[in-house]
């Protein structure tokens, strides 16, 4: 039984659609250049679609997070969607909608960043949402609202979830597939042995809601990136200054406390070796020869044989998050050379920063079974939550079916 309307039984010609996406892209604000990633071109390749059918296109996204310094508004996106799109009209935060009323076919306008609306974020149901500002000024405008972006559908956010009782709402491309390929993912998960998670990267929620989801069945966490380093300080390591000083700043040692009621499970493995930078070098260090006064950077190459060899007796593996500094050439082996060995394996990969170093490494996606384009979404998916953005469309679907 179906529980959405489906994109390919639509007829967009002449229809205005609002088309959420997610254009949140690495943004690096002392150069202020943001990073081209997969997000662009799959979203790019959405809307080409809705032009070929005749729809007037008006684009919404959200980059950064109040408070942040990636958080700014898309005049640059607009010039990179410029790039494969050709003209794409760009509306300020706080210029008139008016220009929508007169779009034409084919056309593409890409509204500011979402969540310039105070109330874009707020802690509201979906019916409520109805009423935010931006939903209330663009659903007169539209005739249909595209969900394409699932890695922001765990977000019951307005952009997301406020036109689905005004509007038939409807999952886009990018958002079929990525469910699709979920799903299929959690059926393995649950049918097979074996499966490990590597998780990493700076993120520290989402890593540990799978562990809590998934501890009790056979698996195997295999621990990177900032993850790891709580987990060597919980089974008594010194990292050193530099290190905990860095989780300190940063807020990680919060985490501490939960990670203390896991130190003593196996199933949670932690490297053997990490890296350093010393006189300019990439130096390797033995985890029982640690405190060492550098900010330790990556896993060494004696976690990535040791974590090699669990892989080869997986069934399934997910991974999330890099293992180290990828941005900088001396550290971005930890995280390439797991990419080379999952490029062997049943692999998904999730997760803004692993696209962007799968990206940044020019290692294709088509050598692992699924990348997805989202990261915490991904994850909210695979432990079994009903995603806010899902429950929207199938309302939406019951509503105007
Ligand atoms: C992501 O990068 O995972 C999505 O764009 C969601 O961003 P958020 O975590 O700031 O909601």
């Amino acid at each position: 039984m179906e529980e959405f309307f489906r994109f390919k039984d639509f007829d967009f010609k002449n229809k205005t659609i609002a088309l959420r996406v997610d254009l949140n892209l690495p943004y690096n604000s002392e150069t202020k250049e943001l990073s081209e990633n997969p997000r662009v071109y799959k979203h790019v390749e959405t809307i080409k679609k809705l032009q070929e059918s005749g729809a007037k296109i008006v684009v919404l996204s959200h980059q950064g997070r109040k408070g942040k310094s990636d958080f700014i508004s898309l005049e640059k996106h607009a010039e990179l969607l410029k790039k494969y799109l050709g003209n794409v009209k760009f509306i300020k935060f706080g210029e008139s909608f008016d220009y929508i009323e007169k779009i034409k076919e084919k056309e593409v306008v890409l509204l500011d960043n979402v969540r310039f609306y105070e109330d874009e974020t707020a802690d509201k149901s979906i019916e409520e949402h109805a009423n935010s500002e931006l939903v209330k000024k663009l659903s007169p405008l539209i005739d249909y609202f595209i969900l394409d972006a699932f890695s922001v559908s765990h977000r019951c956010h307005a952009s997301v979830v406020g036109f689905s009782t005004l509007k038939p709402s409807l999952p886009g491309p990018v958002f079929e597939t990525e469910q699709t390929e979920l799903e299929k993912f959690l059926k393995k998960v649950e049918t097979s042995k074996n499966n490990i998670f590597i998780l990493g990267g700076a993120k520290l929620e989402e890593p540990l809601e799978i562990i809590d989801n998934f501890l009790n069945k056979e698996v195997k966490i295999l621990t990177t990136g900032v993850l790891s380093l709580l987990f060597l300080i919980s089974r008594g390591y010194k990292l050193g200054e530099e290190t905990e000083n860095f989780l300190k700043e940063k807020g990680y040692l919060n985490f501490l406390t939960k990670i203390e009621k896991l130190k003593n499970n196996e199933k949670i493995i932690t490297p053997l070796d990490v890296a350093v930078e010393r006189d300019g070098n990439r130096i390797e260090i033995l985890v029982e020869n640690l405190p060492t006064k550098e900010r330790i950077l990556d896993i060494g190459q004696k976690t990535i044989e040791f974590y090699g060899e669990i892989i080869k007796n997986s069934t399934n593996v997910f991974m999330k998050g890099p293992a180290g500094i990828y941005e900088r050439k001396n550290f971005e082996y930890g995280t390439k050379k797991l990419f080379e060995i999952l490029k062997n394996f049943n692999s998904v990969l999730a997760g803004g920063n692993t696209i962007d170093a799968l990206s940044k490494l020019k290692i294709p996606f088509d050598g692992f079974n699924y990348v997805s384009l989202g990261g915490g979404a991904a994850i909210e998916f695979l432990t079994g939550k009903e995603l806010p953005g899902i429950k929207a469309l199938k309302q939406s679907f019951e509503k105007f079916k």
